[in-house]
Parts: C-alpha cells; sequence; structure tokens
C-alpha cells in the first residue's frame, strides 16, 4: 500500500498532466486560428501525449491500491503574441513540470518507496526529451525571427508529427 503523503502528491500531478493538455489543446486552437496547421497539429499531438501522462498517473496510484481524486483543471491563457512567444511559454511550462517531477521523486525518496521511484524515472527521462525537443523548435523560431518564408517551413515540418502512445511498452 502506497502513503498518503504520496497519493496527494500523485493526484497533483494527474491534475498537472490535464492542466498541461488543456493548456497545448489552447495553444492548437490559437494556431489553428492563425492558419499555422502544422503547428496547430504539434499541439494536438501534444495534448495527447499529456493526456497519456495523466493516465499513467491514474493507473499507477490505482494499481497500488491508492485513491484517486480529480480536482478541478485551471484556466488556460488563450492569446499570444506570435509562435515564438507560444514556444517560449512551452518551454516556461515543461521546465515547471521537470521541477515538479523532481519533486516528487524527492517526496519517493524520502519515503523510501522504491516501486514509485522506479515509476517516476520514466518521467524524469520523458521530461528531458520534451525540454528538448521545445528547446529545438525554440533555436529553429529564433533563426527565423518572424520571416515569412522560414515560418511556412516549420509549420509544413511539423505537420508531420503523429502520436505515438509511449506510455505503452
Ligand atoms: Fe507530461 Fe509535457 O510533461
Amino acid at each position: 500500500m502506497i502513503n498518503e503523503r504520496l497519493v496527494e502528491a500523485l493526484n497533483e500531478q494527474i491534475n498537472a498532466e490535464l492542466y498541461s493538455s488543456y493548456l497545448y489543446l489552447s495553444m492548437c486552437a490559437y494556431f489553428s486560428a492563425e492558419g499555422f496547421s502544422g503547428m496547430a497539429n504539434w499541439m494536438k499531438i501534444q495534448a495527447q501525449e499529456e493526456v497519456s501522462h495523466a493516465n499513467k498517473f491514474f493507473d499507477y496510484v490505482n494499481e497500488r491500491g491508492g485513491r484517486v481524486t480529480l480536482k478541478p483543471i485551471e484556466g488556460v491563457p488563450t492569446e499570444w503574441e506570435d509562435a515564438q512567444d507560444v514556444f517560449r511559454a512551452v518551454r516556461e511550462h515543461e521546465s515547471k513540470v521537470t521541477g515538479l517531477v523532481n519533486n516528487l521523486m524527492d517526496i519517493a525518496i524520502a519515503e523510501n518507496d522504491h516501486a514509485t521511484k522506479s515509476f517516476l524515472q520514466w518521467f524524469v527521462d520523458e521530461q528531458v526529451e520534451e525540454e528538448a525537443s521545445v528547446q529545438e523548435i525554440c533555436d529553429n523560431l529564433k533563426l527565423i525571427n518572424g520571416n515569412g518564408h522560414g515560418l511556412l517551413m516549420l509549420d509544413r515540418e511539423m505537420k508531420s508529427r503523429v502520436f505515438v502512445d509511449s506510455t505503452q511498452g
């Protein structure tokens, strides 16, 4: 049986992952409205990934005999200045999520819960990948510097992203 302090922290993380999904869906709506269908696609898939993360936590809490309690999801921003502004916000958000995962790991270590430490390692590794891929897009956008042709090329590239549920297997 998993301890209550950890159950509470894992429940908070379920909420944070669902908030992330809601945030990226809002960014998807923004890009759709602005005519960037590739970036909208990227965000839609990002939103799906976050739901899969929430589900991974959800299933783990249940598996360990804890009680999942779903709380209201906070409202998300709906407007940004441009693509660079959006991806800057994504980078900041993912860096916050990394902090939350690290904090969860600290609690699991303090509670000497080896199973949860092992479970959380997947998220520690996932955050490294997430931060790197967002940083790459931010770097590209910086190089493009608002140039229409560059934005069009990047948008086209981002259209090819497909959803792969990396939480399975
Ligand atoms: Fe679930 Fe983007 O971290």
